[in-house]
């Protein structure tokens, strides 16, 4: 198990899917982006060709390095495609049933000997692994939002996953230049367990009306030397998908500390989710 990783397939263009292409090219190896239809296939290029550009516009890529890159990305409807990959990241949405399936078809798809991993952020590894008939080849490598940027990666090993497995992903996220983290496999990880307690505390001080937002996010990023306050990071993370990490993690610690925000529903329910739809607890419109 674990030969050399040198293609990778990502299903799921969203932000954090492309993002995570992206990472992979840029670290030299061939990727294959998967998505389900033309129309999300589109989206994802589009990600990543915006991205690139910034590069480019920021003077830290030229053209030559950008269509170097992106010579390296194919993207792709076809699960079938795939069949090359030595490592799989699935970063489709937040939903079991979905994951199950995704998984569920890679075995028939890859080599015996590639690796399978999940980008969720909170659920269980171990439940993502369920459908495959090798769940030692099942990991989690958990990126963190936007994933170009930030050097963390969560390696998740299960009781299950083969220990050359979670090496040779671990010496992978090290040549990409990321900073991996190996973490057991408990609802939020280890980051988002502990981040969601204390987005969560924020949550209840604006709806109490403790403090307004602009000056509880001015105190965490002045006082506390963070790049961004915590209600400015839940609208780049994403409010719909906050409050799903949110659940599960409270689903399992039961602690008040992660205790449902029902401002955060309400928000979820009228469509405000952040950056992505124009308004959350900021406009970005
Ligand atoms: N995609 C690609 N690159 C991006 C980007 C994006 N979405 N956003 C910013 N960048 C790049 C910029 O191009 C710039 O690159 P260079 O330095 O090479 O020129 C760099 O990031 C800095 O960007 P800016 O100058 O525009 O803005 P900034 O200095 O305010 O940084 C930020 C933006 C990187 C997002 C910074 O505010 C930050 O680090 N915020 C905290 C983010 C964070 O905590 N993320 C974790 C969220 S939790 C999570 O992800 C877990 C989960 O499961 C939900």
């Amino acid at each position: 198990m674990a030969k050399q990783i040198r293609t990778v397939g990502v299903i799921g263009l969203g932000t954090m899917g492309a993002g995570i292409v992206e990472v992979f090219a840029r670290g030299g190896l061939t990727v294959i982006g998967v998505e389900s239809t033309e129309e999300f296939a589109d989206r994802g290029r589009g990600i990543l060709t915006r991205s690139m550009d910034r590069a480019v516009s920021r003077g830290k890529l030229d053209e030559a390095g950008r269509q170097e890159i992106l010579d390296r990305i194919t993207v792709t409807t076809e699960m079938g495609d795939l069949a090359p990959a030595d490592l799989v990241v699935e970063a489709v949405p937040e939903v079991l049933e979905l994951k199950h399936e995704v998984f569920g078809r890679l075995d028939g798809i890859v080599a015996e000997d590639a690796v399978l991993a999940s980008n969720t952020s909170s659920l269980s590894i171990t439940a993502i692994a369920a459908p495959t008939k090798h769940p030692e080849r099942v990991i989690g490598v958990h990126f963190f939002n936007p994933a170009p940027v930030m050097q963390l990666v969560e390696v998740i090993h299960t009781l299950r996953t083969d220990q050359a497995v979670t090496d040779a992903v671990r010496d992978l996220v090290t040549g990409l230049g990321k900073r991996p983290v190996v973490v057991g496999d408990r609802a939020g990880f280890v980051a988002n367990y502990l981040l969601f307690g204390y987005l969560n505390s924020a949550l209840t001080m604006v709806e109490h009306g403790h403090v307004s937002r602009e000056d509880l996010d001015t105190a965490m990023r002045v006082g506390a030397g963070l790049p961004m306050g915590p209600l400015t990071l839940m609208d780049l993370v994403g409010l719909d998908v906050c409050h799903h990490i949110g659940d599960v993690i409270y689903g399992h610690s039961r602690s008040p500390l992660h205790a449902p925000s029902s401002m955060l529903e309400r928000m979820v329910v009228s469509g405000r989710l952040g950056r992505k739809s124009g308004r959350g607890f900021y406009s970005y419109e």
